[in-house]
């Protein structure tokens, strides 16, 4: 199929709007839905006409084959409104691209651009009153796909659904994040499907996150699965470290998602002339750095969290503290694109896109 060969999009209005049932001044992550979605079904072999309807239950049999095997994978991107009521998207086809790459490791169909791109956009026109505008606030986007095809066979579905829902958000932390370094558990493995954003990935890390949770940390900074000596990822973030005035974070691999936002720090950081290494980094480096104060920052990053400061650290039973400091890297990189993100500066990368 050509790269935006889509026909044209159906489009069935919401009686009712609930934006005046939403507190746009003080929304939560996720918790709100926006009064339509996007909705594509894959049968026959290929991609069905496209709709526009209201955000609204969908029917599904009991045979359905994410009930029982699990074909489900996500994004998750912004949009921003501006001053002047123009509507922006923030690099989306690098999460359309990591979409195709989700799907194919997972034996799902791969969609074509332009439904992806055409139907985000024009949903995105008709639901533009959802953008907040308040400082930390976004429009997230939650493009998924799952199997609808039905089954008890062990093998890919024959059909799958395609929607895109929109969720006005505030910010996913409400401040700083105390993160555990995990010793036991692992979010991902070499051969397996740690580098796709599948829903699978999240719910294997809901039980450690809990066992953190109770010994009263917010998050799980992931280690690699077969020493636990090396971080990876801090929860659904990417992690970054500032040792002295270097910038650490470590190469992705098919255990680690490739995340936007690090790929964005990482070119923001290079032409900053900011000194980074992108190289594996050992548990026990980020202990010695924090004993001997050359440990200046860690900080988790991704679209939902943006950049999201962490005040410590727990390893085998003991905690250690990252200093205050006022200048610091991780304030520095979530502004800057924050302020590309929403139209307040120059966009050198070309990262913005306009979308009304
Ligand atoms: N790592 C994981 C496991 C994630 O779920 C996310 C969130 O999307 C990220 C990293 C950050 O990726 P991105 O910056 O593309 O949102
Ligand atoms: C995102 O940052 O967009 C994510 O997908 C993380 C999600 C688990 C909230």
């Amino acid at each position: 199929m050509a790269k935006n060969d889509m026909e044209d999009i159906l489009i069935k209005t919401a009686e009712s709007s609930k934006i005046d049932s939403v507190d746009f001044s003080n929304l939560e992550f996720g918790k709100n839905f926006s009064d339509h979605m996007f909705v594509c079904d894959f049968e026959n072999g290929k991609w069905q006409k496209p709709r526009i309807v209201p955000f609204e239950p969908i029917s599904l049999m009991p045979s359905s084959k994410i009930f029982h095997y699990g074909q489900s994978i996500f994004e998750g991107m912004k949009a921003y409104k501006d001053e002047n009521e123009q509507v922006f998207l923030f690099r989306p086809i690098d999460n359309f691209n990591r979409l195709n790459i989700s799907a194919k490791r997972l034996a799902m169909p791969e969609l074509p651009e332009g439904y992806f791109m055409n139907g985000l956009k024009e949903l995105l026109k008709v639901e533009k009153d959802w953008i907040p505008t308040a400082e930390g606030s976004a429009l997230y986007i939650r493009p998924f796909m799952f199997a609808t095809g039905q089954g008890f066979h062990a093998s890919p579905a024959d059909s799958y659904k395609f929607i895109i829902a929109f969720a006005p958000s505030g910010s996913y932390f409400s401040g700083k994040v105390k993160v555990l370094i995990e010793e036991k558990y692992s979010r991902s493995a070499n051969g397996g499907v740690g580098f796709a954003k599948a829903g699978g990935n999240y719910a294997g890390q809901f039980y450690p996150t809990q066992l953190a949770k109770e010994k009263g940390y917010h998050q799980v900074i992931w280690t690699d699965d077969n020493t636990h000596e090396y971080i990876e990822e801090a929860g659904a973030m990417n992690i970054f470290a500032r040792i002295n005035d270097t910038l650490l974070t470590v190469p992705t691999s098919d255990r680690i998602l490739d995340g936007i936002t690090r790929r964005s720090i990482l070119k923001i950081a290079e032409a900053e002339g900011i000194n980074v290494e992108v190289r594996k980094i050992k548990v026990t480096e980020l202990i010695e750095a924090s004993e001997n104060g050359s440990l200046k920052e860690l900080f988790g990053a991704g679209t939902a969290a943006v950049v999201s400061p962490i005040s410590g650290f727990g390893f085998k039973g003991k905690d250690y503290q990252l200093p205050e400091l006022d200048d610091t890297y991780g304030a520095f990189f979530k502004k800057r694109i924050t302020d590309i993100q929403t139209n307040k500066t120059e966009d050198p990368f070309g990262w913005r896109i306009k979308v009304c």
